[in-house]
């Protein structure tokens, strides 16, 4: 039975990652410190797992971490653009020095295979759609350059010290247990808050922009499939489920799905933001045999059930 490190294992992707992992057989640690997240997420999965709290910017702990594991999945972030624009400093720390943290021990300990997250905001405000990962990139916030470090820095080390590596770049995911209630929250978690109480979504700029989301469920099945596949070497993959959706229509898939028709109140645009991305998955179905299982409509409908019942 292979053993998992999950870094950032009780965040929004990382807790479903955990539940995903543990349903296919591994044993699974934790590493935490709940920077952005709360124990609560793993309230499903805390009898069957190792949680250790801690911090990826603090190298012994990582190195602790490490002990025993066949492969390491490497969540654990500040994952927001905004965040990183009011505070740069601490964005580069945790992103790319704790991402640093993860390869070293990884690599020290004689870890299989690294899955990185990665994020599509490495592409930046590039016109041409959709982004291919051969595009050179041009990343526009601290978060993009921290996220676009992490994949260099995963490269570095297969080209350096031989050790396997992969880093998914995920577009715009959503579902389940992401937190709708700081500053900082994505898009459609605040949306499905909005259509619950009943109250008008806030959308910075016009809503004509669009992103590629992606149902969390898809993202799981890419991880999981990136750890196991036969690789050469470091891959870059594009994850997100391959299509271009407005926040404009997302607002009307909500609303025919809720069965009402509360109105977008647009403010202005927000710093740093892309205004298109959707992702080309060519590479993702050749390596990975990459098969996105849920839309963004069944997705939003199980997100919107999901915080109807919290
Ligand atoms: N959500 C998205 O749409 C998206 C898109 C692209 C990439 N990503 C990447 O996916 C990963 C997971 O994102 P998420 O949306 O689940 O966010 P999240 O905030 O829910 O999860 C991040 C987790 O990392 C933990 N963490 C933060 N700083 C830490 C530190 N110093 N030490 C240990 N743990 C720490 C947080 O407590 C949290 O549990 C991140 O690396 C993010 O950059 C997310």
């Amino acid at each position: 039975m292979p053993f998992a490190l999950v870094t950032g294992g009780a965040g929004f992707i990382g807790s479903h990652l955990v539940e995903g992992l543990l349903a296919r057989g591994y044993k699974v640690r934790v590493l935490d410190n709940f920077a952005t997240s709360t124990r609560e997420n793993l309230a499903g999965t805390l009898q069957q797992i190792e949680l250790l709290e801690g911090d990826v910017c603090n190298l012994t702990t990582v190195h602790t971490a490490m002990r025993g594991i066949d492969v390491v999945f490497h969540e654990a972030a500040l994952p927001s653009v905004a965040r990183s624009v009011a505070n740069p400093l601490e964005s580069n720390e945790v992103n790319i020095t704790g991402t640093l943290n993860v390869l070293l021990a990884a690599r020290d300990a004689g870890v299989k295979r690294v899955v990185y997250a990665a994020s599509s905001a490495a592409y930046g405000n590039q016109p041409t759609l959709p982004k291919v990962e051969t595009m050179t990139p041009d990343p526009l916030s601290p978060y993009a350059i921290g996220k676009l470090a992490g994949e260099m820095y995963a490269r570095a080390f297969t080209q350096l010290y031989g050790l396997s590596t992969v880093a998914l770049r995920y577009f715009n995911v959503f579902g389940p247990r992401q937190d709708p209630t700081t500053q900082y929250a994505g898009v459609i978690a605040k949306f499905c808050t909005c259509a619950v109480q009943g109250v008008s979504y806030p959308v910075n700029g016009d809503g004509e922009q669009s992103r590629d989301f992606s149902y969390v469920e898809n993202v799981v099945q890419a991880n999981i499939a990136a750890a196991e596949a036969q690789l050469d070497g470091h891959a870059l993959i594009n994850i997100a489920y391959g299509e271009r959706t407005t926040l404009n229509q997302i607002i009307a898939l909500l609303n025919e799905i809720s069965g009402q028709n509360l109105p977008a109140q647009y403010g202005p645009d927000r710093a740093g933001d892309v205004r298109h991305s959707h992702a080309d998955l060519t590479r993702a179905r050749q390596l990975l045999s990459y098969d996105p299982k849920v839309d963004v409509r069944e997705g939003l409908r199980r997100t919107l059930e999901w915080y109807r019942q919290k």
